[in-house]
């Protein structure tokens, strides 16, 4: 442990326990209530546990257990735990969409923390958007804080193959959908897929944002790869409740910790990673609640000189599992160290480097060589041109190579529904070298931006065996997803983006290796059907979404609230 820089009469939460008056009475008349007297919390530091558990979060069922191990942590290094419960969002069951609630969740750990007598906390996440709002909260609230992720699930099985979360999904509905397997196989399937607690365990967005947490230098080294039923995971959670307490002491806060350069390994990282486009618009969350500026060609110019070297589903052919034996992140960033800024701090006091030091990697054939990546840059790439003008992203990595060049003709959908209803139509007038476009599916058009980005290939080509093809919206992928999809195009539809204007037989030109996507219109074309067009009107007048869709940024923004982005500190609650 570091030296000391407080007293207990230094900590936060002295303020609502220590005074001699009314106020501090009932504190602790009300800490009696739960059964502790002030031996027990007297000139401790407090911490708060925010836990995203709820039987509607399949990804942290193990959650109740971990707390538990959390608090045995914190009590053990002299603290008080205190736990405080989240909202869980559940990707799965959550509708329409976890991220209409990302900045939601935000909110609400970021009050949480204000409001009550805390001094340091343990963020308990992992399930997609839980990881980003948990930081976000923590960043601008910038108390001593550490993350304790979830973990990934085990390796899905069935029938001798491994199957990954999503990914074998979707290629096994794609199967379904052109009658090559039957339903009582696609149950077998399913039976297969979910086999212990944790996260999705491919390179989806919950282990992309975990290992983001973990380079940004805010979990114990070497948490983020730990599966979420392994031994050791519980281990993590006790080390991180006596951490915790500790960094109260040693008053280390994000603030010591973040800077360009961390944000920087993070990219980097989830380059190397293959990670999901998710984290392309939670980064740029994360990083503006720490006062950093990050923007699309910093993750683009990042990309071209990051080579791909963990072989993870979708981009590759391994699991999470496969990755922790391998050697897990510490491994991984052990082999781009000289990519790194390894002096960057952690919440261990030390560096990053301090962190990666004795790593080893044990398959090379999941954390591949740097002279033998799986792909020759990053996974991401951002692409600009007259449909963009503000970027868009694509999972080149995921992307059939003979459609990194690509020219055809548009088939437009106007929103999800139209979508929904016209996709398998024996007469939609589309082929292969069609490009689908959705419109209308961005932050605030859908609203929320959901994982829609992966458009379903028409019935009538799946049967002729066509499983990829260009799809370009403003709205998400799943991490988990695959295939030729443009997403995030900004500005979206509903923001009168050019996306709005595009019509049916328009010729649009895809250029990865150029970062280019073209509308092949004239510009008096476009500017006529400017003048035509009208945004589509908005059904939800009031509550959380009407708040939403009038504060929510466009992707390249990070969709983030204009009004959290940034601004000076909001000040601590008085304590009448
Ligand atoms: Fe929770 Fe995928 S559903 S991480």
């Amino acid at each position: 442990m570091a030296p000391r820089k407080k007293k207990p009469d230094d900590l936060r939460s002295h303020r609502w326990y220590g005074p001699n008056d009314v106020r501090s009475v009932s504190h602790r008349a009300r800490s009696r209530q739960l059964g502790f007297s002030g031996e027990d919390f007297a000139g401790k530091p407090k911490i708060g546990i925010l836990n995203t558990w709820s039987e509607m979060n399949t990804c942290h069922s193990h959650f109740k257990q971990r707390v538990e191990e959390i608090k045995r942590g914190v009590w053990e290094a002299g603290g008080f735990p205190i736990e405080l419960p989240a909202m869980s969002l559940g990707e799965i069951m959550v509708k329409p969409t976890t991220m209409l609630y990302r900045n939601l969740l935000a909110m609400e750990a970021e009050e949480l923390i204000r409001s009550h007598p805390i001094d340091g906390v343990v963020l308990m996440g992992g399930c997609d958007k839980t990881t980003p709002a948990l930081l976000m909260a923590a960043f601008s609230m910038d108390l001593p804080t550490i993350y304790v992720p979830a973990g990934p699930m085990l390796r899905g099985f069935w029938a001798g193959e491994t199957l990954g979360s999503g990914t074998d999904v979707l290629r096994y509905w794609a199967d379904r959908r052109a009658g090559l397997i039957d339903d009582e196989t696609m149950e077998n399937i399913v039976g297969g897929l979910s086999r212990s607690a944790g996260t999705c365990m491919v390179m989806g967005t919950a282990a992309t944002m975990m290992s983001i947490a973990e380079t940004l230098g805010f979990t114990l080294p070497g948490a983020s790869s730990i599966p979420a039923v392994d031994s050791n995971h519980a281990l993590m959670a006790a080390a991180s409740g006596r951490r915790i307490v500790d960094m109260v002491w040693e008053d280390l806060k994000p603030s010591d910790i973040l800077s360009e350069a961390s944000f920087d390994n993070a990219t980097i990282v989830d380059m190397a990673l293959g990670g999901s486009t998710n984290a392309m618009i939670h980064l740029i969350a994360v990083a503006g609640r720490a006062g950093i500026k990050l923007d699309l060609d910093r993750f683009d110019a990042i990309s071209r000189k990051t080579p791909v070297i963990a072989d993870i589903k979708p981009s590759g052919k391994y699991l999470m599992e496969d990755f922790y034996y391998a050697g897990g992140l510490r491994g991984l960033m052990s082999r781009l160290k000289d990519h790194l800024d390894v002096t960057c701090m952690t919440i261990t006091g030390g560096t990053l480097e301090d962190g990666i030091n004795g790593a080893e990697i044990y398959l090379d054939e999941v954390i591949r060589p740097l002279d033998n990546p799986l792909y020759h840059e990053g996974g991401t790439a951002i692409l600009r041109g007259n449909l963009a003008p503000d970027g868009c992203v694509i999972k080149q990595t995921a992307a059939d190579p003979k459609f990194h060049k690509h020219r055809g003709p548009a088939v437009v959908f106007a929103g999800y529904q139209d979508l929904h209803d016209r996709i398998d139509d024996p007469d939609l007038n589309v082929s292969e070298d069609s490009v689908l476009v959705l419109q209308y599916a961005g932050p605030i058009g859908a609203p929320g931006m959901p994982e829609w980005g992966m458009l379903p290939i028409p019935k009538k080509l799946l049967e002729k065996g066509v499983r990829d093809m260009v799809r370009i919206s403003d709205c998400r992928m799943s991490g988990t997803a695959y295939g030729t999809c443009i997403l995030h195009v900004a500005p979206e539809a509903q923001a009168g983006g050019p996306l709005a204007l595009v019509r049916d037989g328009d010729m649009i030109d895809l250029n990865i290796p150029e970062r280019r996507l073209h509308l092949d219109i004239s510009e008096e074309e476009l500017a006529a059907r400017r003048q035509d067009w009208k945004p589509r009107p908005f059904p939800y007048q009031r509550g959380y979404t009407a708040l939403y869709a009038q504060h929510v940024t466009q992707a390249d923004k990070g969709c983030d609230f204009d009004f959290l982005h940034a601004g000076a500190p909001t000040p601590e609650p008085p304590i009448f």
